[in-house]
Formats: structure tokens, sequence, C-alpha cells
């Protein structure tokens, strides 16, 4: 895992307001990763805005750049309405499930599974988001997290795991709201924990390849020191992957 490179997904959620502002932010974007060495940036923008940001991406800086969805439905086709296919993100590698602002709107471990199974049948590599709503001093919010990634890779076998990204997402720490980011100690254990549970169900071997990121609160401040001492793969970024300038810093930071 060591000489992989790092992984920054930005999350940009329901923003911005306009195509011209995002391609704004995108073709920002695109310049701040040319310089980058050892990191893949991964956008997650609207769905509307997916096919218009693609033209703008060349083949060669497919390596540094790639593209997400923010969710998808598990079906192919069929009558639901409002809801995205696999099919519909042909041009896309990646896609976030379960992330905690969907899982808020209803989204359950067992919806997560069934979206998380047929996005690896379609190529594509789930981002699989994690966390727990609060913290507690007897660990049950450990037992919350366990169960969470239990249920919701219950249809993912050993096989189909090396498409899987993890993202540990606390939710207290996202967000405007925010208590506070995770400190990078804080995030070094959780990642320990999180992999224990993995190696239990898919055994050890395979499971120290499996990318786990952070997201909460991540700044260009706090990006680097999170990476290097809590020893996560990459970052989960919402409001600040945004900031034309602070994101770039923050991806330098990162690299
Ligand atoms: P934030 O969001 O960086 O704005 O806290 C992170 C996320 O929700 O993915």
């Amino acid at each position: 895992m060591k000489n992989k490179k790092k992984i920054v997904i930005a999350n940009w959620k329901m923003n911005p307001e306009t195509i011209g502002e995002a391609v704004k932010i995108f073709n920002a974007t695109k310049m701040a990763v040319k310089d980058l060495k050892n990191t893949k940036v991964v956008i997650c923008p609207p769905f509307v805005y997916l096919s218009d940001l693609e033209k703008l991406l060349s083949p060669k800086e497919e390596k540094q750049l790639a593209f997400g969805a923010q969710d998808m439905f598990w079906e192919k086709s069929g009558s639901y309405t409002g809801e995205i296919s696999s099919p519909m993100l042909k041009g896309e590698k990646y896609v976030i499930l379960g992330h905690s602002e969907r899982r808020e709107l209803g989204e359950t471990n067992e919806i997560v599974a069934k979206k998380a199974f047929s996005a690896i049948k379609a190529g594509l590599s789930p981002i699989l988001c994690f966390g727990e709503k609060e913290r507690d001093s007897h660990g049950e919010y450990l037992h919350f997290l366990r169960q969470q990634i239990v249920e919701s890779l219950n249809k993912v076998n050993k096989k189909l795991l090396p498409k899987v990204i993890i993202a540990y997402e606390p939710i207290w720490a996202i967000g405007k709201g925010a208590e506070r980011a995770l400190r990078a100690t804080e995030v070094h254990e959780i990642t320990l924990y999180i992999r224990k549970v993995l190696s239990e169900i898919y055994g050890q071997e395979i499971v120290v390849t499996i990318p786990i990121l952070y997201g909460g609160s991540v700044n260009y401040q706090n990006a680097k020191d999170i990476i290097l001492n809590g020893m996560v793969q990459g970052l989960l970024v919402g409001r600040e992957s945004l900031k034309i300038e602070k994101f770039s810093e923050l991806l330098k930071n990162v690299d």
C-alpha cells in the first residue's frame, strides 16, 4: 500500500448552483492537480454536471483526475422516478454510497448493500461511507460502526472486495455545524478498528490492500497531519473542495 497514490474525493454535494460556476471550480482543480505526483483526485459533482465536465478532461489528464457520482440506484432501468442507474454512469469509475446525508434521508445498510453490489458488478468502485452520529464513553459507537460495515458489505464477497474504498466519516465532524475534525491519532485508532472488523470477514491479507479514507471537516490546514499521522490512504472532502485556492493548497499538502 505504501507505493499507492493517495486518493482525495471532492464531494461537491448539491453545489454549485450553476454549470458556469461548476466549470470554474473544475478548471481550477484541474490546474491544481497538474503538479501532483502522489495523489489522485476524484471529483463528484451533481449528476447533471457530469457529462459537461467530462468533456473538459483529456485522456492524459485522466490518470490524475477522475469523476464519480454521489449516489446510484441498484436496478439498471425501470420505474424508479428520480433515480440514476449504473449504465447511466458509463463514463465514471467511482460512486459514493451510503453517505451520512443520504442515510439521514432514510438510506439503510440494506439499501447500501444492494447498491454496492450493483456498482461493483457494473465495474464501478464504490466509496462506502460509514460513521457514527455521536460518541459515547462505553464504546457503543464501535458496535454501531461494526454493524454498518458488516451489513453494508454483506453482498460483497472476497472476490469483489478489491473494488471497494472505505470512507470513515463521523457525522458529528461533517459539515458546517461540525464540532471539529477528528485528530489524527483518533483517525488512526478508528482505521485500525475498521481493518479489524474487515479482517474478521475477509481475512487480513486482502484487507490491508483496501484504502480507508477519512472525511469530516478536512481543510488545507489539517489534511497533511491526518494523512501522515492518521495513516489513511486518502480524504473525502466536502466544503473545502469548492474553495478554489484552499483546495489547491490542500492537494499540495496531501501530495
Ligand atoms: P465536509 O463534508 O468536508 O464539508 O465536512 C465531508 C463529507 O460530508 O463528505
